[in-house]
């Protein structure tokens, strides 16, 4: 039996402002002009293509599937501001997942299959978790690296269509990224008002957490080091960004909720969230 709160008290600001501003920025794969000039043309490229978008697409599916399952989640928790604010998650998802889908048509190629390529399907496997805190520390790996491919494939300026998907995604991830924050934080901060040690202990967790799911990109980045090099994306750069940037923001987070607990002034927690998230 689900439990409701007969009234959501709505309280905290920062994530109903969030979701505010999920709902404002809302757009569809319609408003792109897919029938722009193909530019790749090469069969060689595009089966490339094909295979370095192949974890794009599993990782906005699977992201569609995670943040749908803990919408429930975090009403049963009574956490009504971030249910809110997940919905529009998932609408960004789909939409994600749909551009991507299109975007296979427009060149005329499949993703790989599992079987010629598990190490996608695994890692995605390696961040699902019922645990609200858990699922977002996971979460940082793989949003931090939609917003890093995002970022090298708008560089590359393969193809138009590709580069304005590219763009929508970063200005979504950003929204993404900022909740990650505020949430983790607001965790922290509860935790940290409660008790020290079981904060610092699940900080640990979160810390390992990151470790487990950033263990799972190395073997993305090995099946695919020939396309990845062809399409002009530097795998190097990928890996240290994503080794730096999920940490850090996990970090940030963690020591902002700890500040606020424990009476300190934390100087970046007054940075909008969004701005903050972009890369
Ligand atoms: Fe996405
Ligand atoms: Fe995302």
């Amino acid at each position: 039996m689900n439990i409701y709160k007969v009234m959501p008290d709505l309280s905290n600001e920062r994530q109903m402002r969030l979701w505010y501003q999920g709902i404002r920025k809302q757009w569809s794969a319609t408003d792109l002009d897919w029938n722009a000039p193909r530019r790749i043309v090469s069969d060689k490229l595009r089966d490339q293509l094909g295979r370095v978008l192949t974890p794009v697409l599993t990782g906005e599916q699977s992201a569609l599937y995670s943040v749908s399952g803990l919408i429930p989640v975090l009403g049963h928790q009574s956490q009504v501001e971030a249910q809110f604010y997940l919905t529009t998650w998932a609408v960004d998802e789909a939409r994600h997942t749909e551009l991507f889908a299109r975007y296979f048509k427009r060149i005329d190629r499949e993703p790989l299959s599992i079987r010629r390529f598990p190490a996608g399907y695994l890692f995605q496997s390696r961040i699902v978790s019922k645990d609200p805190a858990e699922w977002l520390a996971g979460v940082l790996v793989s949003e931090s690296m939609a917003q890093v491919v995002s970022h090298e494939l708008k560089e590359c300026d393969l193809d138009p269509v590709l580069s304005d998907i590219c763009n929508g995604i970063l200005e979504d991830e950003a929204r993404h990224l900022g909740f990650n924050h505020i949430y983790i934080e607001d965790q922290f901060k509860a935790l940290y008002s409660e008790n020290i040690e079981a904060a610092d202990a699940k900080a640990n967790s979160l810390r390992q957490r990151v470790e487990y799911v950033m263990e799972g990109v190395p073997p993305i980045i090995n099946a695919l080091t020939q396309e990845l090099k062809d399409v002009g994306i530097s795998m190097e750069k990928i890996l240290h960004t994503l080794n730096k940037v999920a940490k850090d923001r996990l970090e940030k987070a963690i020591r902002g909720g700890r500040n606020q607990a424990l009476g300190k002034k934390e100087k970046s927690a007054e940075e909008p969230e969004v701005e903050a998230a972009r890369l």
